[in-house]
């Protein structure tokens, strides 16, 4: 059964540049997961999904509503899973990727989420890593997207609001019963050793920060994979850290 990661948190405090990271250093076959409807991650990781012919879940539902794409309505809920896989799933030689895609109606993302749901379970015999990335906030965990996760990385920022985060984070997986094996907090390249200290109070294990990094940065600036960061860069050095305290074997897969 595939070792699954979500990594969440407020916005901008740096999950999917984590996700990026681990994506590249996680034994294959490994399945990354986008569930942010700003669908960033697909170029953190170097991947041009319009040039692959690949389409996103919420793109593939308004394809099938409004008959505009090869899969009609009809043989999408006939055949959902190998739809799925043969439409959305972006294949390389280090890892697939789904995304969930951007809604451009209006509407909630009940059913792309509804969608991801029910074909986890099977996507999930595929893989020995699946690597989540989660939107800022909090509504993925009410809607029960992923409900069974063996590592939630929580990462945070220096700030009062990060810690209630993790208090809010804590009450609603228990309320809506998401399971979950372990529960670590990351703090994230804002933080200095002494905001560190406040890590102490947090109800999760704490496992470390990852350093500042002008190279990241400039890498998200300018919109380049993160997979061509070097391996010393100092967030690609404390996330991988970060990993291993958790208990993952990391090694680079490119
Ligand atoms: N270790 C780091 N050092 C410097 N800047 C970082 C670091 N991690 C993230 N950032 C900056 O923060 C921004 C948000 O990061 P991102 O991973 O997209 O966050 P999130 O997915 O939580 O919204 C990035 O565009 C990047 O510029
Ligand atoms: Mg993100």
């Amino acid at each position: 059964m595939a070792r699954v990661m979500v990594s969440t948190g407020r916005g901008g405090v740096g999950k999917s540049t984590f996700v990026a990271v681990a994506a590249r250093y996680l034994a294959s076959p490994k399945l990354v997961i986008d569930l942010d409807p700003d669908e960033s991650l697909a170029d953190m990781l170097g991947v041009d999904l319009g040039k692959s012919e690949t389409t996103t879940i919420s793109g593939l539902l308004y394809e099938a509503a409004a008959g505009s794409g090869p899969v009609g309505r009809e043989k999408l809920l006939g055949e959902m899973q190998s739809v799925l896989r043969n439409r959305c799933l972006y294949r390389s030689q280090h890892f697939d990727l789904l995304t969930l895609g951007t809604k451009f109606t209006v509407g909630c993302y009940c059913a792309p989420d509804n969608v991801l749901k029910d074909s986890l379970a099977h996507l999930l015999q595929d893989y020995e890593h699946v690597l989540v990335d989660s939107p800022a906030g909090l509504e993925h965990l009410n809607r029960k997207v992923v409900s069974d996760i063996t590592d939630l990385f929580l990462i945070i920022d220096p700030s009062d609001k990060s810690v209630k985060h993790v208090g809010r984070v804590q009450d609603i997986i228990g309320a809506v019963g998401i399971r979950y094996q372990h529960l670590y907090i990351v703090a994230n390249h804002r933080f200095t050793a002494e905001h560190e200290k406040f890590t102490s109070g947090l109800d999760g294990t704490y496992l470390g920060k990852i350093d500042y990094d002008p190279e990241l940065k400039r890498y998200n600036l300018e919109g380049r994979s993160l997979f061509e960061l070097p391996d010393g860069s100092p967030a690609v050095a404390s996330a991988r850290a970060i990993l291993e305290e958790a208990g993952y074997t990391v090694s680079r897969c490119n």
